[in-house]
């Protein structure tokens, strides 16, 4: 079994999931990939790019036809504009965005304000750049709202910048348009800059809005904005995501691309620029997917008892194991020991989480219904709770 007791943030995460593989019926609800095949017509340009264009060379910022299709994106859905000659950089994934996004926006002893809890990987990221992150604290009681005070009053002499990742991973809240404007007016009042992940910007459920920073006047100036494939179309292993910002700070985010890894691979490049130019109905089949599994995994909760934030957006659902009187860890262990499911302990996503599991939904309503049926039977068993 893998050791998981040492371990922390990310690299927890992959120690549960690799115990969790030693169960060959595993239903896993803690890895945040969809479960969706590709869509065929990406896969196509994929082929043809291989028997066409496999060995072109590309700009380590990515090949022009993606990058504009990319701006094309980012007008229709962002609602903002950017010039893809030097605004738009192309990334191996969601994670190389984020860890060239922090890298070129906060330097050695700079501080980083993090809403918590938060995406795991930026702690990461941010020991590399060498920065601080400071927490701001966000609470299940408000639906995680971050609230602009609160992330004035942590401002410091050595805060660089602000981190908003809207639909937010774990906590599934997606901030409030007014609440957008206010996060804006704050950075450009203390001249921050904000880092803006907007992975999946594309999923927001009931009445929720996304409402991107650099839409907002004053805001694009001063924003870095990640983007991804991973998410939207179903293409975790294909690695293309994106960054767009002002073009001084582009240019450093892309000197930072050339020196690591280079241009994307040209074939997912192909298939990038067919997901952003080719129809958009699979990403809405994605969602009505989405919208009737999150119902799924509310009822189940509701029938157990135990109480969770509205999701609002993303592909989870961060629940409260505090009637349990275990840590999370404890508890997600337990879960899969005994009914082989995973669910991530809200602890790897920041110390205050310790009450917390998040709950996915990328598997199929079947076996996510086998899934919450067995956690239901693991905690009838662990806790003797409502089963
Ligand atoms: C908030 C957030 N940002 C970035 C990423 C990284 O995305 P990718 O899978 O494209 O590397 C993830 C992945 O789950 C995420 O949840």
């Amino acid at each position: 079994m893998a050791n998981t007791n040492q371990k922390k943030g990310t690299d927890l995460l992959y120690a549960l999931l690799a115990q969790a593989r030693e169960y060959p019926d595993v239903i896993v609800m803690g890895r945040g990939d969809p479960d969706f095949d590709t869509p065929p017509h990406i896969v196509a340009a994929a082929g043809k790019a291989m028997q066409q264009n496999a060995n072109d060379d590309s700009p380590p910022e990515g090949i022009l036809p993606l990058r504009q299709a990319i701006a094309e994106r980012v007008k229709q859905y962002n609602h903002f504009e950017v010039d893809p000659e030097t605004e738009v950089v192309v990334t191996n994934g969601g994670q190389e965005a984020l860890f060239l996004m922090v890298l070129a926006a906060v330097g050695v002893g700079e501080e980083l304000l993090t809403p918590d809890p938060n995406y795991n990987t930026y702690n990461d990221a941010l020991r590399f750049a060498g920065g601080t992150s400071v927490p701001v604290s966000t609470r299940p009681e408000t639906n995680f709202r971050i609230d602009p005070a609160l992330m004035a009053a942590a401002i410091t002499d050595k805060t660089r910048a602000m981190l908003l990742v809207s639909p937010n991973n774990p906590a599934a809240s997606v901030i409030a348009p007014d609440d957008v404007r206010a996060l804006v007016n704050l950075a450009v009042d203390r001249d921050l800059l904000i880092l803006s992940d907007e992975i999946y910007d594309r999923f927001v459920y009931d009445d929720f809005v996304h409402t991107s920073p650099a839409s907002i006047p004053g805001g694009k100036e001063r924003t870095l904005t990640l983007n991804a494939l991973s998410k939207a179309f179903s293409m975790t292993g294909w690695r293309v995501g994106w960054i767009t910002g002002p073009a001084d700070l582009m240019a450093q985010v892309k000197h930072l691309k050339a020196a690591t890894s280079g241009p994307n691979s040209i074939i997912s490049q192909h298939a990038g620029l067919a997901a952003l130019t080719g129809p958009q109905e699979p990403v809405e089949m994605m969602l009505n997917a989405y919208k009737a599994r999150r119902r799924m995994v509310m009822d189940a909760l509701d029938a157990m008892d135990i109480s969770y934030a509205t999701p609002q957006g993303g592909q989870f659902i961060f629940a409260d194991i505090s009637f349990t009187g275990m840590n999370s860890l404890e508890l997600a262990k337990l879960i899969l020991e005994e009914e082989h499911v995973l669910a991530y302990p809200g602890s790897a996503f920041g110390p205050s989480w310790e009450n917390s599991l998040r709950i996915t939904f990328l598997q199929p309503e079947d076996k996510l219904k086998e899934g919450l049926d067995r956690m239901q039977r693991a905690m009838t068993k662990i806790l003797g709770v409502k089963g």
